[in-house]
């Protein structure tokens, strides 16, 4: 393989440095063939359990003789089903560019089934490449099916990962499809409309313009409701004593977070 591929070694380098991020502990290899991305990939995270699938018993058992015997590995092919998972990481060397764009567009999408929220996805393969002069590895057009930066970049997207290039060298790259995490996500959102309620509700409180004040404070808003239970007035909408608070935001569950504020006579100050 190394000899058929200029930049082997830099491909496996360059998969397992993307592959090298936050705690990962649930590996699927996608074609481990010998066995030579599962161990630059396992030497970043010695602590994970990887599964490897190939659909060659004879590569997988090269594999077995260098790869630790924790490591699962089954033979199977791309096209059927995937270990269930949830995994952390799905991580292929060199393998995928032997599906047909159709097939590479579908396994995407099973890829993002198997993840975890938040997984990655690292894909070090042949490609394309956008000028004809840097297609300098051999390939038989058969058993050898590459596919565009480009185009493999839009099947990731359209699985639902955010899509990047980590590394191009001329008829190889190494993309990375990353899965959002939904609960970051909603904690983001929340965030991000909590920082727009605080300003919004600073400015009518400053203006003194009680009707914005009371469009802002509202159950969904804030609570316990009502915050002075005895003012009828927005403007009297503060407890009068220093260091209560209450809580502004979405009420507690998953994505909502809390931005405490407290009230003090004569003024306020947000926190
Ligand atoms: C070039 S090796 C890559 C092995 C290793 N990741 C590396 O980079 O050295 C490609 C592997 O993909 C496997 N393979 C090719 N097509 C496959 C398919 N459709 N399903 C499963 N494995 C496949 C081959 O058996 C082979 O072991």
């Amino acid at each position: 393989m190394a000899e058929e591929v200029p930049s082997y070694g830099q491909l496996q380098e360059q998969v397992a440095k993307a592959a090298n991020r936050g705690r990962v502990t649930r590996i699927l290899e996608l074609g481990t063939g010998t066995g030579v991305t599962a161990r630059t990939v396992l030497a970043m995270h010695p602590r994970a359990h990887l599964v490897g699938i190939d659909e060659s018993a004879e590569m997988l058992a090269a594999a077995r003789r260098v790869l630790p015997a924790e490591v699962a590995l089954r033979v199977a092919r791309l096209e059927d089903p995937l270990p269930p998972g949830p995994f952390d990481l799905v991580v292929s060397a060199l393998t995928v560019h032997h599906l047909d764009g159709a097939r590479k567009a579908e396994l995407f999408h099973r890829v993002a089934n198997v993840l975890a929220p938040g997984g990655q996805f690292v894909l070090g393969d042949l490609i394309v490449p956008d000028d004809r002069r840097d297609a300098v590895t051999p390939i038989d057009g058969v058993y050898d099916k590459p596919s565009t930066l480009a185009e493999q970049l839009a099947w990731l997207r359209a699985a639902g990962f955010v899509a990047t290039t980590a590394w191009l060298e001329r008829d190889l790259a190494v993309l990375v499809g990353d899965l959002e995490d939904q609960e970051r996500g909603d904690m983001h959102h929340a965030e991000e409309e909590i920082r727009a309620l605080v300003s919004a509700e600073t400015a009518a409180w400053n203006t003194r313009d009680a009707s914005a004040l009371a469009a802002l404070f509202h159950p969904d808003t804030v609570w316990p409701w009502p915050p002075n239970p005895a003012a009828h007035d927005p403007m009297q909408w503060v407890i009068p004593s220093e260091g209560t608070t209450a809580s502004v935001g979405r009420p507690p569950g998953r994505g909502s977070l809390t931005h405490t504020i407290w009230f003090i006579t004569g003024g306020r100050r947000c926190v």
